[in-house]
């Protein structure tokens, strides 16, 4: 059985290929000849990732899943979320939207935030979602060098450190995307032996 994993990223690829049963093979977007972009348009976490699924579905044939992450800020009524990307602009810099964050937290007590990674998997005609949460903090400055986007401006709930200060495994092992994840390898799992 083949499923296409919606992104062109090895590394994640070979990650979750590690993780499911054998007689699941995972295809990526160039593995099947898809190099256009694929639209997000919706204004939902959810409803992005979603769409990336069905996209592939109805294009391209192949049982499919895809994800999207957002960061939601308590005391911005849940944004950038699905604008995490592009929060500073088209650019979509790193370093423009962690200052962007950054100076609107500024003078702000509440700094709770959370990263929300949904999976959508679009497997023999049906549709699921597998949510991860990861609960934490903004910190008033940027610490650390690991990682990419918001990482070192995110202290997850119960840690000393950011998240680009922490160790890759610790990060999959608390973090959003590592737990949408793991649901969804444990729904696979139990589907396919
Ligand atoms: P995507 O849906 O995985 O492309 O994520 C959208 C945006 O959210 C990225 O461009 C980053 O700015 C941010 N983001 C997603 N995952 C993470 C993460 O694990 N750490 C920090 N930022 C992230």
């Amino acid at each position: 059985m083949k499923i296409v994993f919606a992104t062109n990223n090895k590394n994640k690829i070979s990650e979750v290929q590690s993780m499911i049963p054998k007689n699941i093979k995972l295809l990526s977007l160039e593995d099947i000849g898809c190099f256009e972009d694929i639209p997000e348009t919706q204004n939902t976490i959810e409803g992005n990732a979603k769409q990336k699924a069905n996209y592939i579905k109805e294009r391209f044939g192949f049982d499919c899943f895809a994800d999207d992450t957002g960061l939601e800020v308590d005391a911005l009524d849940g944004a950038p979320g699905v604008y995490s990307a592009r929060y500073a602009g088209e650019q979509k810099n790193a370093t423009d939207n962690m200052d962007k964050l950054l100076l609107e937290l500024k003078d702000k007590t509440n700094k709770n935030a959370q990263f929300k990674t949904v999976i959508a998997l679009n497997f023999i005609s049906e549709l699921k979602t597998f949510t991860g949460i990861c609960k934490g903090e903004i910190t008033t400055e940027k610490k650390g060098k690991k990682g990419f986007g918001y990482d070192p401006i995110f202290k997850p709930l119960g840690h000393e450190q950011t998240f680009a200060e922490m160790d890759l495994s610790l990060k999959n092992e608390i973090g959003h995307r590592g737990m949408a994840i793991a649901k969804l390898v444990a729904f696979l799992n139990g589907f396919v032996h």
